[in-house]
């Protein structure tokens, strides 16, 4: 790739690995975000790990006069999408702002890209468009459903997007359902900076490990699973991060269908019990818990069939549970204050 690849939400948790990996298979990117829910200090971070002169536009996808603007600067090869809000507590409160930051916000991108006839996108969706899976590990066929606005949000995008590539089959399009992206860059310069009261396992715990918060809350331990603790399927962000490459690549490919939807997972069920233990021991730090009550909407599994990803996109995850573990304690005692820790 010799043109450059737009980053929206590039700035954020998938969306910084991503520039990291893509700047480093030599593919030239520029970054926006309107900054919603990251920090500009991830740019330094960037810079730091070699990515410099990094073009960094702080506009939001709804603003078409920006993307107009961007797009009227640069030849883009292809766009990936991160941009969106992804609380799902927080849709249920506000479904109105997560419906137009997220779906009018992709309506908007698409849009610009059609006017600058850009028709390459990544697009990250999410394995909440399962909802409450019948079978694990789920296939990429399985039904899809919403069962809150965020999820909503995803799956409109979506279809969206399905129902552009019929209309005109130039458009190359990768829909990648992320299962539960952990951990940080080895370097522990970038990882997962949550506002306030982490919603997600992973930095709840690296929190609790900081002295940041008492205990972790598991949430049920009354479920059908192993230990009766919620399973799911986390990947390395460094992993899921190779998987957008992966894509761009195939979109490129003359050999593979150009409307992709896969699954990005490992395939492997851990519990909530089993990250807790298996923290602990890597990092030698205990993790103070006790059991609550279920989080209303919770699943008890949810697990991934990443076989189609390896037969489209030749994309498999390499990095284990341990390594997610060690590389997200690292960001978080290197980073106790985030990006706004100095380093
Ligand atoms: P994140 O919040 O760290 O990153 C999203 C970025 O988009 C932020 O930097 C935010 O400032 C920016 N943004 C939001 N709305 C915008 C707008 N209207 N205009 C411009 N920028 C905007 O989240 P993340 O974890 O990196 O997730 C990235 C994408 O992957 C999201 O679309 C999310 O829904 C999806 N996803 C995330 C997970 C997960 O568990 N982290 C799982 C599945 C899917
Ligand atoms: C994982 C497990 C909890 C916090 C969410 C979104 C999903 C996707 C990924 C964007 C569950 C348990 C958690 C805590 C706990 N995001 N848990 N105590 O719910 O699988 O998925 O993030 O697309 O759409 O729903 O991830 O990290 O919140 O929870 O016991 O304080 O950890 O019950 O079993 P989840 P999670």
């Amino acid at each position: 790739m010799t043109q450059p690849i737009l980053i929206t939400g590039g700035t954020g948790f998938i969306g910084s690995h991503t520039a990291l990996v893509l700047a480093q298979a030599g593919v030239p990117i520029v970054i926006l975000d309107n900054l919603c829910n990251s920090s500009p200090k991830v740019l330094d971070r960037l810079a730091r790990l070699g990515v410099t002169p990094l073009e960094f536009v702080q506009a939001d996808i709804r603003d078409a006069q920006a993307l107009d603007d961007l797009f009227a600067r640069h030849a883009f090869e292809g766009v990936v999408h991160f941009a969106g809000l992804k609380a799902v507590g927080e849709s249920v409160a506000q479904p109105l702002r997560y419906l137009d930051n997220n779906v009018s916000g992709t309506l908007s991108l698409l849009q610009a890209m059609e006017r600058a006839q850009v028709r390459r996108v990544v697009f990250s969706s999410s394995a909440t468009v399962y909802g409450d899976p019948a079978v694990v590990p789920i296939a990429e066929s399985a039904p899809l459903t919403a069962t809150n606005p965020y999820g909503r949000s995803k799956l409109m995008c979506e279809d969206a997007l399905r129902e552009l590539h019929s209309a005109d089959p130039r458009w190359r399009i990768a829909i990648l359902r992320y299962f539960n992206p952990v951990g940080a860059h080895e370097s522990g310069l970038l990882g997962e900076a949550p506002n306030g009261i982490p919603n997600n396992l992973m930095p709840y715990i690296t929190q609790v490990a900081l002295g940041q918060r008492d205990a972790l809350q598991i949430f049920g331990n009354d479920y059908a699973t192993p230990d009766g603790t919620g399973v799911r399927d986390y990947l390395h962000v460094m992993d899921l991060a190779q998987g957008h490459l992966a894509a761009l690549k195939a979109l490129g490919a003359s050999d593979t269908p150009q409307l992709l939807t896969v699954n990005l997972g490992t395939g492997q069920g851990v519990s909530v019990q089993q990250m807790v233990d298996t923290f602990a021991h890597v990092n030698g730090v205990p993790i103070a818990h006790r059991v609550v009550a279920r989080r209303p909407g919770d699943v008890a599994q949810c697990l991934a069939d990443p076989s189609l990803a390896k037969a489209l996109l030749n994309w498999q995850t390499e990095l284990g549970l341990e390594r997610m573990c060690a590389d997200a304690w690292r960001w978080q005692s290197m980073n106790p204050q985030g990006f706004d820790t100095p380093l």
